[in-house]
């Protein structure tokens, strides 16, 4: 009888030392290639992470959309089949959190540097903040780059995209963008995007060149123009009932890591993107058009009345606010 309790003791204390030592686990889902900056700094992420906890916390990646699509993604996170992701500030509307797709207006940005006056400030700050009540918590800014216009007819013109279907994220500010350029705009998860231009359900898209040539919609596009109309960016999130039952100590440790992985993928987001600009001209599929300063100026005028058609959407002061931090 003795023996026996010994030995079930023995044996709690072993389930209870393996259990103690099992890692927490968080699944980062995304929708990108490993190849670009949303990509490289989600491994980043992973590394620091793993080492600042000396290995408590494993990282699993789940890149390319192999785990979910766009919209999955959001409610695998809710439901915390994943507990962190890095969608596009485009794609946050059907959660609920519309003002997000302020980043969407077109030429908005000038700069780089107007666009962290925001993500930095007390603007992107706030805007991390809505996501608590839909049980997210928004960990940082990640960056990708200013956008390009690709179909298979050169688009030099507001006129030219006329009548054209275009892939778009599930954005209403970029519904409207298109509309206003005479486009049929189509929501489309981007795991389908290359096949949809392939087979012709959609005539053209937008994306920086990261995304283009990793997902080889380069070589299904004839022509791609430079018009840096609007930016991509994400925000990293987590399931904030995960995030907030975490031992202190590994949340700080993670947070760190969070913070050195933001550097890296700020300080990679546009050479990758200059690279894959290169890599796009040297597959030799695409013509690529760089507007002039004039034609950027008659896109910029043709677009402008977007702010005012969305000021119903996402708020007229957020909408100023934006411009008056982007003009500083
Ligand atoms: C897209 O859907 O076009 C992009 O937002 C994908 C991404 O995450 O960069």
């Amino acid at each position: 009888m003795k023996l026996k309790a010994t030995l079930a003791a023995l044996c709690a204390i072993a389930s209870f030392s393996a259990y103690a030592q099992a890692p927490i686990v968080i699944k980062f889902s995304h929708v990108v290639a490993t190849d670009t900056p949303k990509g490289q700094a989600a491994e980043r992420f992973k590394q620091l992470a793993e080492k600042a906890t000396n290995g408590r916390v494993k990282v699993e990646l789940y890149p390319n959309s192999q785990l979910y699509k766009d919209k999955e993604e959001l409610e695998a996170l809710q439901l915390g089949a994943v507990q962190m992701l890095a969608p596009s500030l485009a794609k946050f509307g059907p959660l609920g959190v519309k003002e997000f797709e302020a980043f969407d207006l077109p030429y908005i940005f000038p700069t780089k540097t107007a666009l962290y006056n925001v993500t930095e400030g007390p603007i992107g700050k706030g805007l991390l903040k809505k996501l608590e009540s839909k049980g997210i918590t928004g960990l940082a800014y990640w960056d990708n780059g200013f956008k390009v216009m690709s179909a298979n007819k050169p688009l030099r013109t507001p006129a030219d995209f006329k009548g054209l279907k275009m892939r778009i994220q599930s954005s209403k500010v970029l519904d409207a963008q298109m509309r206003t350029l005479g486009a049929n705009p189509q929501v489309l998860a981007f795991s389908e995007v290359y096949q949809a231009l392939q087979t012709g359900v959609v005539d053209g898209t937008e994306n920086p060149p990261s995304n283009m040539y990793t997902q080889k919609m380069h070589e299904v596009q004839k022509h791609v123009t430079v018009s840096n109309h609007g930016y991509l960016g994400y925000a990293v999130i987590v399931n904030k009932k995960f995030w907030d039952g975490l031992p202190a100590d590994i949340r700080t440790s993670l947070e760190t890591a969070m913070r050195d992985a933001t550097t890296f993928e700020k300080a990679i987001a546009q050479r990758d993107n200059d690279l894959a600009m290169d890599a796009i001209k040297k597959a030799g599929k695409t013509e690529i058009y760089n507007l002039s300063a004039k034609e950027q100026a008659e896109w910029r005028k043709a677009l402008l009345p977007v702010q005012k058609d969305m000021e119903g959407r996402i708020g007229k002061d957020l909408i100023q606010a934006i411009n008056k931090e982007a003009a500083k």
